[in-house]
């Protein structure tokens, strides 16, 4: 996958869920790019065990912050995070067991963050930080 870059069309007009979207697709581009550079399975794997806790701290956190406005989508927003957490839990067990890690796997992290953080997540910051509704403070 080539390198995934934060752009503007990203943020969620929220500073701290922005700069921890920003982190997450570092750790991403870094453990791709040791893929891409062959690094062997063990960095690999560790490198993915700390994508894997950084994911479940955003995601406590974006949906403590949604909770706390009353995000009407709460439900369905958590359930997809649950189903990348699960996803991310066997694919480590998958690599420990095979000793590599897939091209395909690669891709569809990527392309997960990259649609996750540009549909899902800006249809909280629309309905719940876009500037236009208002004078409300993020
Ligand atoms: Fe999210
Ligand atoms: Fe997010």
């Amino acid at each position: 996958m080539p390198t995934i870059q934060w752009t503007q069309a990203m943020s969620v007009q929220h500073d701290e869920l922005d700069r921890q979207h920003q982190h997450l697709l570092e750790l991403y581009n870094k453990f791709d790019d040791a893929a891409q550079r062959g690094r062997g399975w063990r960095e690999l794997h560790t490198m993915l065990g700390e994508l894997e806790d950084y994911t479940r701290e955003h995601f406590g956190f974006e949906e403590g912050v949604l909770a706390a406005a009353r995000y009407e989508d709460l439900e369905h927003h958590c359930n997809l995070h649950r189903q990348l957490e699960r996803k991310l839990a066997a694919f480590r067990e998958e690599v420990a067991a095979d000793r590599r890690v897939t091209v395909e796997f690669r891709a569809f992290l990527g392309y997960w963050w990259q649609s996750h953080i540009l549909e899902h997540d800006q249809d909280y910051a629309k309905s719940l930080f876009s500037a236009d509704d208002g004078d409300h403070e993020t």
